[in-house]
């Protein structure tokens, strides 16, 4: 295949991917918010294990009947109040969601403020250090509106203030447990406006008017004769618009689309036009060929499930419980500093990693996985534990995992020596790295991928195995990071084609990345280039010059291996190495990088080839050269790097975050 076209196909599945993952992640709108920049707490102070404390006993309230809820923490000055209330509409399943994940993310926003507030769509969270219950906050606020002119504005608004009036007094009689209305109303005989409001109902009656009164009395700041507008206060907030946008009966199936303000929910797909003059017989035949086809489908299905019960229940029996690798959340939020970017150690595939250190001083590596691992909680408790089981020298360790709502975080020991690229890539650091030292972390590796392969019980294939995943302990011995971690997203399988593509440009074999097939064999191919890394201290995408000539890792280990001179390759900090093994080691890895995967060794022969120097090597055949490109090319094909940009932009820059439906403005007034 040529460079293009392979470019191309890399283009598309990545554009694939990407549509997938847009399309099934599951996200809480956040409106606005507001981190009030006059107080930071320090970290590890009594004021953010209160907070923590606040966020544990909602996440775990199990009354949220009204979808409110008001605690606090601690005394004096550090003590932590907080408030969480959801739209009155929403149902408690979608509220619980909305809340835990406020929770989650409001730290990760305003870091390290004694004080917060963020409007998400479904539910609004803030806390501080000062009293906030009981008393009419409005500020900060925020509006927002619909760009386009209600059809006639005086009727409209006459319409609409009538309207909100009428709630006002509704909602402010709603009792300590709710203070909701929402209502509808024709004007211009033919149009309708939807209008909500709402107050915390830790607010009485007349609190609760004062503060709608405030919120109707700036509609004009903002967004007299529009649409639709919100305003929202941290004490109470209102909305219109007409389109409906709540749910007229709590336990009615949602009529809406969760965005803000979007059009109206689409007629579901008509059913198709019946023929009535249809033949009689081509529909039966029809319909035997569908109850076939989902008898078999089922019987099918029955069978898989038993297979894969049996194997769960059977592998359940060895190895124990699972509550023992389970992790809480606060624990880990604490340990790692509510997820603080200083103990942040870096950014995978698969999502940032942190470090932190538990209650009994152990360091830890936590990686909080930023996209839906698409399996369920108990499917995901098994291969965690499957994976955990993993244990060999060369494997970074798994401790455990620990899951709040959607979060999912996989706890791992803390290696100390960062990765493999922070030293091999960097001029300097690069001479920490003899030969010897270079030469025991090849076998590690291949050690490690071997236990992998063949050793443990599960036949697991890395898949990304690369620089940046080898992570290397105090005495710089290699663990392979990031194993399993196929396991952990899609259901296992060990061998086959797949049309989620995980790896990384430059280490991918080229039947994996051209044609999603995949085998313990690209594993190899990835080691291979790996390899000839390590003994050139360049990256794979690194161009070697020759005069004219210019060629990439690959292409120049090949053509000087050829030519009888592969000593051109090694990296020049290697003086005092064993010639003989640096030399044998690049003809290993040409034999891991060849074309044809039937030609490669596998791990277990590798292990031995390494070992044993009197083996004689077979002649490697040419290395796969597709992926020569000009740019440096060394780009994860999992999205998840652009995703997690996306939402931390939206987070940052609020304006960004609204419904692309239609042109918004915001005010911001800080307090
Ligand atoms: C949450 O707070 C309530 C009221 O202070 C208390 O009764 C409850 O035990 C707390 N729950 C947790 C899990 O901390
Ligand atoms: C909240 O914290 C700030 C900063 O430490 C402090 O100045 C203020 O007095 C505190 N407020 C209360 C009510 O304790
Ligand atoms: C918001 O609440 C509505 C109504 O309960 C629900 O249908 C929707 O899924 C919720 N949105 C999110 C992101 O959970
Ligand atoms: C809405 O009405 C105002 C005042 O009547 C006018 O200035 C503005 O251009 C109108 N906006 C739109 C989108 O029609
Ligand atoms: C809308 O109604 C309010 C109250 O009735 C009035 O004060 C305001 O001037 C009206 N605005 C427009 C544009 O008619
Ligand atoms: C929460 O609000 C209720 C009123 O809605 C009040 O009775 C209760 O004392 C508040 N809780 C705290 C911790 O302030």
């Amino acid at each position: 295949m040529t460079t293009g076209s392979s470019r191309l196909l890399f283009l598309i599945s990545a554009i694939l991917i990407i549509l997938v993952r847009i399309t099934t992640a599951q996200e809480y709108y956040l409106l606005f918010a507001h981190c009030s920049e006059s107080a930071k707490y320090s970290r590890f102070s009594p004021y953010m294990y209160n907070l923590n404390a606040v966020f544990n006993n909602i996440s775990s309230n199990t009354q949220i009947d009204y979808g409110f809820y008001n605690f606090s923490v601690g005394e004096n000055s550090n003590k932590v109040n907080a408030i969480a209330l959801c739209r009155g509409d929403v149902s408690q399943e979608a509220c619980r969601g909305c809340i835990d994940y406020a929770t989650r993310e409001i730290t990760r926003i305003c870091p390290d403020q004694m004080e917060a507030i963020a409007w998400y769509d479904n539910c609004t969270l803030r806390y501080s250090n000062r009293t906030i219950f009981g008393t009419v906050e409005l500020r900060p606020h925020f509006y927002w509106w619909i760009v386009d002119n209600a059809s006639n504005v005086i009727q409209f608004n006459q319409t609409l203030r009538t309207l909100l009036a009428n709630l006002q007094i509704q909602a402010a009689s709603g009792g300590s447990l709710r203070k909701f209305a929402t209502a509808e109303a024709n004007f211009m005989s033919f149009e309708t406006v939807y209008a909500l409001v709402q107050c915390t109902p830790d607010l009485t009656d007349a609190q609760c008017s004062n503060c709608l009164d405030g919120a109707i009395a700036a509609i004009p700041d903002c967004c007299e004769g529009k649409q639709g507008g919100r305003i929202l206060f941290p004490s109470c907030n209102l909305r219109w618009s007409i389109s409906q946008f709540y749910e007229s009966t709590p336990d009615a199936p949602p009529p809406q689309p969760s965005t803000p303000d979007a059009l109206p929910p689409l007629p579901s797909t008509p059913p198709p036009p019946t023929k009535g003059k249809e033949s009689n017989t081509s529909r039966t035949v029809i319909a035997v060929v569908a109850t076939v086809t989902s008898l078999i489908l089922i019987v099918c299905i029955c069978i898989f499930l038993r297979m894969r019960k049996r194997r769960e229940t059977v592998e359940m029996d060895e190895i124990g419980s699972v509550e023992s690798l389970q992790f809480d959340f606060g624990t880990i939020r604490v340990a790692t500093e509510f997820f603080s970017d200083a103990n942040k150690l870096g950014q995978g595939g698969f999502g940032a990693v942190y470090k932190g250190k538990l209650p009994n001083g152990q360091d830890i590596a936590v990686k909080r996985l930023s996209t839906d691992s698409g399996q369920g909680d108990q499917e995901f408790k098994n291969e965690v534990l499957l994976v955990a089981k993993l244990q060999h020298r060369n494997l970074v360790r798994l401790l455990g995992f620990c899951m709040q709502g959607k979060e999912r975080l996989l706890i791992y020991e803390f290696v100390p020596n960062t990765s493999l690229d922070h030293y091999l890539f960097n001029p300097i650091k690069r001479e920490q790295l003899d030969w010897e030292r270079r030469y025991q972390i090849i076998g590690g590796i291949s050690r490690g991928l071997l236990y992998l392969h063949e050793d443990s019980r599960l036949r697991i294939i890395h898949r990304d195995l690369k620089a940046s995943n080898i992570l290397l302990d105090a005495e710089m011995n290699p663990k392979i990071a990031d194993f399993g971690m196929a396991r952990l997203f899609v259901v296992g399988q060990t061998q086959g084609t797949t049309n989620r593509i995980v790896g990384t440009y430059g280490y991918m074999a080229p039947e994996y990345a051209m044609h999603g097939y995949f085998s313990v064999k690209s594993d190899v191919y990835s080691f291979g280039v790996l390899v000839l890394e390590i003994v050139s201290g360049q990256k794979n995408s690194y161009r070697f010059r020759n005069g004219e000539d210019v060629k990439d890792l690959l292409s120049y280990a090949w053509k000087n291996w050829r030519e009888g001179i592969a000593s051109n390759l090694i990296d020049p900090t290697l003086r005092n190495g064993s010639m003989n093994e640096i030399v044998r080691c690049i003809h290993i890895g040409l034999l891991c990088v060849q074309e044809n995967e039937v030609n490669r060794p596998t791990m277990a022969s590798v292990v031995q080839l390494l070992s044993s120097p009197s083996l004689t090597l077979p002649v490697p055949s040419e290395p796969a050269f597709f992926m020569q490109s000009k740019e440096e090319m060394e780009m994860p094909l999992l999205p998840e790097h652009n995703l997690v940009a996306t939402s931390s932009d939206q987070s940052q820059n609020q304006s960004s975050s609204f419904s692309v439906n239609e042109v918004s403005i915001t005010k911001l007034y800080p307090r």
